[in-house]
């Protein structure tokens, strides 16, 4: 299948970081279909050649096993060439067809890996310039928009030139294997179906935290913060593999059809809800892992005075029959104590208790998805009694089953932009989030926005290094429950 994948913003940060290394990773592990040609798009005056030396170098800053073998990178480097564009401007594009029209290809894959505000541009000029063909399809990286409003005139601009079937907007959580393996885990298993509901479950926790603060984004992070960088599509697209009912079949619109339906289900905010159920933070200075870093306030391109969210924790529901009453509580934050993404599924304590049982004595499945990839089954076992006591004398114990996906799959594993990537030359829709999907999860954070906007406290500082201002934990101790780290 012969194929040109389009990179607009081809020098940028996501090609070098993520997006090479990937197509590097599936020509390596023999899974990029053969006949491929990869279009670096820029503004720099570059050759083809000194394109591929500039990703070379960036390659070669890698370090360990990851490292490529100069053999296997010429060998890669020969599917790279590069075309010099401004985007804004619309004779540009002409060098792209010409260079596309080179020669004939099964697909044409547009990515565009550039400032959303240009998203429009681009799918215009590609109109205009005749390479929205059927053969084409599209990426479209995040953030797709800043609040409801502008997510829909990029959706409307793109559907103007595009069908839905040729557009591909990523969410990189769902191309993470951990999350493929939560659809497997629910949906090819019966074992937990019949317990994965508000009888069984006493609440639902998801921690996305990392160690790392804004590094070199300040400017972008400025006007982004958590909620529209983490919680808008990641969390809840997290949310969603969870709380959905099984889907008919794997294709990508039954999938669609059941995430919107959770998405719509989300309990609309009350004033009330707003200020009580929603706390923000913002990293001060602090120790991470033994080194000092500075505030969020004090990092480049960042306002002195900034009200800008690096944290949020949130408790909401999901107004239907399987979960109604059941919290689920998302938090998510940049500075945190550790670098550590995971799902807790609380289940409800036995009805009645006829061991001597530690506190807080009940279930648990805990779904890691970093740096960890797999599931703990959190149980109660008896271990050695002590002489003289009956079974009902003894005291439990915590034990865990431990399922670890990396050691079980070992290299079989592909990371989630590989993932993506492949499933886009391929053109399985289903890991890719559907416009009405998005619109509804920007239309359930925007009330969020609004309220913060007019709210003078802004948010609460948090000393880096920890897990989040204290408001966070007292959010979840009002329903007599607390994070993992607190137990
Ligand atoms: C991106 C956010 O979408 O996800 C970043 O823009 C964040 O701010 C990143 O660091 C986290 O992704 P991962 O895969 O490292 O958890």
């Amino acid at each position: 299948m012969a194929f040109d994948l389009v990179f607009f913003g081809g020098t940028g940060d996501l090609v070098w970081r993520k997006l090479m290394p990937a197509l590097f990773q599936a020509f390596c592990h023999d899974t990029l279909p053969e006949g491929g040609r990869i279009i670096g798009v820029g503004r720099d005056d570059l050759t083809d050649e000194q394109y591929r030396q500039q990703i070379q170098s960036r390659f070669e800053q890698v370090e360990g096993d990851k490292r490529p073998k100069p053999e296997e990178f010429a060998r890669f480097a020969s599917l790279l060439c590069y075309v010099r564009m401004d985007l804004s401007k619309p004779e540009a594009y002409a060098a792209l067809a010409s260079r596309l029209a080179e020669r004939d290809t099964d697909h044409v894959v547009m990515y565009l890996s550039t400032a959303p505000s240009l998203f429009t541009t681009v799918c215009e000029q590609l109109a205009a310039s005749g390479l929205n063909t059927p053969k084409t399809r599209i990426v479209l990286e995040k953030p797709l928009g800043h609040d409801l409003a502008s997510n829909r005139s990029i959706n409307t601009a793109v559907g103007k030139v595009f069908k839905e079937q040729q557009i591909f907007r990523i969410d990189h959580y769902l191309g993470k294997p951990a999350v493929q393996n939560l659809f497997a885990m629910r949906f090819g298993n019966a074992l937990f179906e019949p317990l994965w509901r508000r009888e069984h479950i006493a609440n639902i926790q998801i921690t996305m935290a990392e160690e790392l603060g804004v590094e070199k984004r300040g400017g972008f992070y400025e006007t982004t913060g958590a909620l529209r960088d983490m919680v808008q599509n990641h969390a809840l697209q997290l949310l969603c593999a969870i709380a959905m009912e099984p889907p008919i079949n794997a294709h990508a619109d039954a999938i669609r059809d059941e995430k919107l339906k959770v998405l719509r289900a989300l309990k609309r905010w009350t004033p009330e809800t707003l200020s009580q159920h929603v706390i923000r933070g913002q990293y001060s200075a602090g120790n991470v892992f033994g080194q000092s870093v500075p505030g969020y306030r004090d990092e480049t391109g960042v306002s002195a005075q900034s009200s800008t969210e690096t944290f949020v924790a949130l408790r909401t529901e999901i107004a239907n029959w399987r979960w109604a009453g059941v919290p689920f509580y998302i938090r998510t934050g940049k500075r945190m104590a550790a670098r550590e993404a995971h799902i807790e599924i609380n289940f409800r304590p036995t009805p009645h208790e006829i061991f001597k049982s530690p506190m807080g004595h009940a279930n648990k499945l805990v779904i890691h998805l970093q740096p960890k990839d797999g599931l703990e089954l959190h149980l109660f076992a008896q271990g050695q009694s002590k002489r003289g006591e009956g079974s009902g004398g003894a005291t439990l114990s915590p034990v865990h089953l431990d399922l670890d996906f990396d050691k079980r799959f070992g290299s079989q594993r592909v990371g989630a932009y590989e993932r993506l990537l492949l499933d886009v030359l391929d053109g399985r829709l289903n890991l890719f989030v559907r416009s009405d999907e998005q619109e509804e999860a920007w239309r359930w954070v925007e009330p969020i926005l609004q309220h913060w906007k007019n709210d003078p406290t802004g948010p609460r500082p948090y000393t880096a290094g920890t897990w989040g201002p204290s408001a966070s934990s007292a959010m979840i101790a009002r329903d007599g429950f607390c994070w993992s780290e607190e137990i």
